[in-house]
């Protein structure tokens, strides 16, 4: 469909099962998103819109199925198929490649962490290695710039001394000479590799330690049960048998042995639990707090890295709460959610979804409860940041001003399908789908009468054969009721699914 896409969804089917019957939600869905380019994806309620951005996070909810169809991900020549990927790759897409901004900002951060706790998570995720390097020039600077000071001290000194004799002048230029040498050698240098293995493994504690402690409890408990289940099988053979006795008595100690060890892993687990509890029900945020604690015993750093690292990240996070025009980062950086107005949420949610600068940045009517003139400030960011960052943009809302203020591309959604999808000055100028045609009647002009569509969006279980808008299309044909119009390129970059400009 187009080369220069980043993301490109082909014939995607989207299920969902329930007990009111099988929803169709998506019914072979094709679209793309171009690299730094706004595409506006607009529709009725209940068209498909959330569960085609969601689709391509891999996030669709339960119940929801995706069916069939290819997410193309396409990265400097190379393309990968979403739908295909392994969940660990899944996770390191989201955020870095792909990110996205809900419509309900509260719903999405957790009310007992603070921002910065919350945006640093993302970022220890995606750009760890980065902000080790950071991390470690700092130290490196800091210490070059110490010892700079020290050398400039001493040279200034020397430049006063006033010598008489030869010897002694020639002595003062050695010297001299010596100091300069050292303060030219005065550069940063790559970190080595075990600098980097050392920050590495500080880096993995803090993420993932609790976590994997608490697998193995789990593990090594399930072991001692399946011991125990063993044991007490044996038992019950012996039990009333004669000249038993010692065997039986074998038995019980090496079921009371495991019980203690079973007890000594229920401890740990139970401590580690209480340690950091909502480390294992996916709470952001908690890592860094949680997890400096457990991994403090284990780094007696030389100088004080875990201080150094968590430096750079809350630098960095209140970089990206700048940028998205936050007034006063620093202290909104350590404010709770219920101290945010609505914008400010929602602006904090937008710098979590930059933390890692994505490719595509999924904005799902990221507007929708905030006042008209937060509205047009958030709007005005997402502009900018398109125009800074060069991320393209996949922007959903019913707000047709809005596409027409903000959009290079529109594409029309309707009952699960995608109906048209075009150039926004030419999807204003020429509509070429009926329901495109309808959609634009229906914004409402001063001076005159409100229009709408005729008809109600249809139902998704058990949906319309054909074309899903032939109920409420008055171009409809015989043909527009048995076949489902293909979605063809009618004109150049000007996509449709209609029998009326050849979609049979
Ligand atoms: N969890 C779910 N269980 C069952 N059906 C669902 C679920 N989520 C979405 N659907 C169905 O999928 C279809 C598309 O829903 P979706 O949320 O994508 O619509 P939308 O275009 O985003 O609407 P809105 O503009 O109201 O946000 C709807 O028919 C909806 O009923
Ligand atoms: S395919 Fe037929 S029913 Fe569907 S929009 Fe086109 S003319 Fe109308
Ligand atoms: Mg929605």
């Amino acid at each position: 469909m187009s080369q220069a896409s980043i993301v490109e969804i082909q014939d995607l089917e989207v299920k969902f099962y329930t007990y009111a019957g099988v929803v169709e939600a998506l019914d072979g869905v094709n679209l793309f998103v171009r690299e730094g380019e706004i595409l506006g994806l607009v529709g009725e309620t209940g068209s498909g819109k959330s569960v085609t951005s969601l689709s391509i996070m891999r996030l669709v909810p339960p119940p929801g199925i995706i069916e069939g169809g290819r997410i193309i991900l396409r990265e400097s020549g190379k393309q990968r198929d979403t739908l295909t990927m392994n969940e660990n790759s899944i996770r390191q897409m989201r955020g870095k490649d792909i990110a996205m901004i809900f419509q309900e900002p509260r719903a999405y951060l957790n009310p007992v962490y603070s921002v910065e706790n919350q945006i640093s998570e993302v970022m220890l995720v995606h750009r760890k290695v980065e902000l080790l390097e950071n991390s470690i020039a700092s130290v490196q600077k800091k210490l070059i710039d110490g010892r700079k000071t020290v050398l400039e001290k001493q040279k200034a000194g020397l430049d006063k001394e006033n010598p008489k004799g030869e010897k002694e002048k020639a002595e003062l230029a050695k010297r001299r000479e010596a100091v300069e040498k050292k303060l030219g050698g005065l550069t940063t240098k790559p970190p080595s590799d075990n600098e980097m293995a050392s920050y590495r493994r500080l880096v993995k504690a803090e993420l993932y330690w609790p976590a994997e402690r608490a697998r193995q409890f789990q593990k090594k408990k399930a072991k001692l049960e399946k011991l125990k289940a063993e044991l007490e099988k044996r038992k019950s053979k012996l039990e009333g048998k004669k000249g038993t006795g010692e065997q039986m008595a074998k038995i019980n100690k090496q079921k009371h042995a495991v019980m203690a060890w079973y007890g000594y892993y229920d401890r740990q687990y139970a401590e580690l639990m209480r340690v950091e509890p909502s480390q294992f029900n996916m709470d952001r945020g908690s890592r860094i707090k949680g997890t400096i604690r457990t991994s403090a015993m284990r780094f007696p750093a030389r100088f004080n890295r875990k201080r150094q690292f968590k430096a750079e990240v809350q630098k960095e996070v209140v970089k990206v709460l700048r940028s998205v025009e936050i007034p006063d980062p620093e202290r909104v950086a350590r404010m709770y959610p219920h101290e945010l107005s609505g914008g400010m949420a929602q602006r904090v949610i937008i710098a979590m979804a930059l933390a890692c600068n994505p490719r595509l940045l999924i904005a799902d009517e990221p507007t929708t409860n905030l006042d008209v003139t937060v509205q047009a400030q958030i709007l005005n960011l997402v502009k900018t940041l398109k125009k800074n960052l060069g991320s393209a943009i996949l922007y959903i809302t019913h707000d047709l001003g809005v596409v027409a203020q903000s959009c290079d591309r529109v594409a029309v959604m309707y009952a699960g399908n995608v109906v048209e999808n075009a150039d926004v000055f030419e999807t204003f100028s020429n509509p070429l789908h009926p329901y495109t045609r309808a959609l634009l009647d229906s914004i409402p002009r001063p001076g005159e009468p409100f229009k709408s569509i005729p008809g109600i969006v249809p139902s998704l279980i058990n949906p319309l054969k054909g074309c899903r808008f032939h109920d409420r299309c008055s171009y409809a044909t015989e043909q527009c009721l048995t076949g489902k119009p293909k979605f063809i390129e009618v004109k150049p970059d000007h996509y449709v699914a209609c029998h009326l400009y050849g979609g049979s």
